[in-house]
């Protein structure tokens, strides 16, 4: 089984209008995807692009709810907004990967997982195992969640992974992203390191000043990297280029283009 993760970055465009979606490039994945499918299986995770990220950030929704009832009511309409925004961004894929004959399968991420300040603590992966044995391919996506410390928050793309690789072990995960991969820097300025060991990522995250805290300097790279650290403990992790076609089905075959962590 391979889980691959679709950052909101690969099929919209962060910065230009609420909820636009790159059917062409989701078109591209799909087909590639098609080309391993039956004879693979596969999980589809995406983010949230410029679908929920306005509203969890308009609502606070990471704030959680407090304990002012009108703050909390203003709170939770918020927290079903943006579960709405990600639910039309996962209609989008599945109406895609149908249209390329796929059986894609919506997921909901806050039916089926409860964190505690944002990582998974509980997921019922029942219907998600079933889904696979039936030959589906679940889509889930980056969502809001309900949390055992906050009342509320937001559950990211990449922590659902995290908890699938541990529970499901994957043989590979492969991480979509509008960069070639992993470099020894920022994007552009370093070099693009095309084998990693597990036991390298804690030097490189120096390297790159994440620090502790989690601040963020490189664009997302520090928490992916501190993900993948974990995930290769079960699995093979790529990190390749989801705007470029045949990046993925390069991941899939094991001789692509991008970085690959050695587990
Ligand atoms: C964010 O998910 C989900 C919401 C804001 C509701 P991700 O954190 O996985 O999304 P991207 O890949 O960064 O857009």
């Amino acid at each position: 089984m391979i889980i691959v993760k679709v950052g909101g970055s690969v099929f919209s465009d962060k910065t230009g209008e609420p909820e636009n979606f790159d059917h062409e490039t989701v078109g591209n994945l799909a087909r590639e995807i098609a080309q391993f499918y039956p004879g693979e299986s596969f999980i589809i995770v995406h983010g949230g692009g410029s679908f929920g990220h306005p509203q969890a950030k308009e609502y606070r929704i990471r704030e959680g709810l407090p304990g002012d009832w009108e703050t909390a009511h203003h709170r939770r309409i918020g927290f079903t907004l943006t579960h709405q925004a990600m639910l039309r961004a996962n209609a989008n894929f599945i109406q895609t990967f149908v249209r390329e004959g796929l059986p894609a399968f919506s997921v909901s991420t806050s039916s089926v997982f409860v964190t505690e300040n944002g990582e998974v603590v509980y997921g019922d992966l029942e219907v998600l195992r079933r889904l696979l044995e039936l030959e589906f391919i679940p889509v889930l996506f980056g969502d809001v969640s309900i949390d055992l410390a906050k009342g509320i928050d937001i559950l990211s793309g990449d922590q659902i992974i995290t908890y699938l690789a541990k529970m499901l072990e994957p043989e590979k995960v492969i991480f979509l992203m509008d960069v070639d991969g992993i470099y020894d820097g920022r994007p552009g300025e370093g070099g693009l390191i095309q084998n990693l060991g597990r036991e390298e990522i804690d030097s490189l995250l120096e390297r790159l000043h994440c620090t502790a805290s989690g601040t963020d300097v490189t664009g997302g790279i520090c928490n992916k990297l501190q993900e993948a650290k974990k995930i290769a403990e079960h699995s093979e992790v790529w990190f390749v280029n989801g705007k470029v076609p045949g990046r993925l089905s390069g991941a899939i075959r094991g001789d692509g283009f991008g970085t690959r962590i050695r587990s």
